[in-house]
């Protein structure tokens, strides 16, 4: 499907002009802390929907004391090209990312964009996934689920929108309660549905895993779920609304909704024993990579979705079993893979060719 073949950088982020030319398979970007190279996969991942790998405002994008960024690009898609530019418009003082597709702006082909691209994305922080705020779990899965249904992160922000109105509802003065049954079914109806979508994710993440036992060999077992107090296998619609109900006078108080799939963890046992939060730094990266990879099974297998892998700071703990899966991944797929780190000898194990970019000499 997508596959960037270059990109043009103008005032974005610390690059004044960058020009790249991309291979179809495999780019490695290495270079000192700071050379810009994850300014890079930032800037690809800005070629589609939303805010990019490092959810950035659109002002710090922009290179420090200048007007505007623009990205350009080419693009292929399905065999023809196009020309895709992402550039910071100022309106009112506040600043939009515009994305223009062959010169056009219409829906219709930023629709066509937006299905034709697809990224699965590894960032550092992620090695630490397990141990940090349920939150960040639930973005993780999020994200996933994302990359093979591009219109989820509508469902997620109206969810959220619509949570916000029910407590401003409940901490008004005058409680118009016809308005908040409706509102609190709406959360009941888009909650319901967040649930049933991550179920599917782990549902489907965990019978790969058994999958893709045949072929890799993985260095312990895994079961994913979602550990929520509230949900279960069975849960109604009705039972829903009238724990919502139930709980008004507390989350008025609170401030916020007590249940719902904005407090749910993703958490992952490992061979039947114990959480993924036990296991060393190195063997949590196992984890994510195991995730990704099955991931890109689904995608390509399943949804015939050829996603654009951006993997940052890749290149560091990678163990001989990392380095496997990371391999694994390159040779089983037919995707564009974008790495980094901080050493090209870090990527010596790598036996496809490459195109390498010394991103501290640019
Ligand atoms: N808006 C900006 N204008 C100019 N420089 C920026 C801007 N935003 C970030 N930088 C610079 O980019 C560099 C960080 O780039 P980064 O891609 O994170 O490096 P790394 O190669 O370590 O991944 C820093 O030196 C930072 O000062
Ligand atoms: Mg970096």
């Amino acid at each position: 499907m997508a596959i960037l073949k270059n990109i043009n950088l103008i005032n974005f982020r610390n690059f004044n002009n960058l020009n790249l030319s991309f291979d179809k398979k495999l780019n490695i970007f290495f270079g000192k802390n700071g050379c810009g190279k994850t300014n890079i996969l930032e800037a690809i991942s800005l070629i589609a929907k939303g805010r990019g790998i490092r959810n950035s405002s659109i002002f710090n994008l922009i290179k420090k004391n200048k007007d505007n960024f623009l990205i350009k690009n080419n693009l292929e898609i399905k065999y023809n090209n196009f020309n895709v530019e992402v550039s910071s418009e100022k309106k009112n003082d506040k600043f939009k990312k515009i994305i223009k597709i062959n010169d056009d702006l219409s829906k219709d082909s930023l629709d066509f964009l937006y299905e034709s691209l697809s990224y699965i994305t590894f960032l550092p922080e992620m090695e630490r996934l397990f141990q940090t705020s349920p939150s960040q779990r639930r973005n993780f899965l999020d994200r996933l689920i994302f990359s093979s249904r591009n219109n989820y992160n509508r469902l997620i922000n109206r969810y959220k929108k619509i949570l916000i109105e029910r407590i401003k509802i409940l901490q008004g003065n005058i409680i118009d309660y016809d308005w908040l049954d409706n509102v609190e079914k709406e959360i009941c109806n888009l909650g319901m549905e967040i649930y049933k979508e991550r179920l599917a994710q782990v549902g489907f993440l965990n019978s790969n895993f058994i999958t893709l036992k045949s072929d890799h060999k993985f260095q312990f077992n895994v079961e994913l779920k979602i550990k929520d107090d509230f949900y279960y296998n069975q849960f109604s619609f009705d039972e829903y609304l009238l724990n919502l109900k139930k709980s008004r006078i507390f989350d008025k108080k609170y401030g916020g909704t007590k249940i719902g799939p904005h407090k749910s963890d993703l958490i992952a046992i490992i061979n039947d024993d114990f959480e993924a939060s036990l296991l060393s730094t190195g063997q949590q990266k196992t984890l994510i990579l195991m995730i990704l990879l099955s991931q890109c099974n689904l995608l390509v297998n399943e949804k015939s979705i050829n996603p654009i892998l951006l993997f940052d700071e890749i290149g560091s703990h990678l163990d001989s079993n990392n380095r496997q899966l990371l391999l694994d991944m390159i040779n089983k797929f037919k995707i564009q893979f974008f790495l980094t780190g901080t050493d090209k000898n870090l990527f010596s194990f790598v036996s496809t060719n490459a195109e390498f970019y010394n991103i501290t000499n640019i």
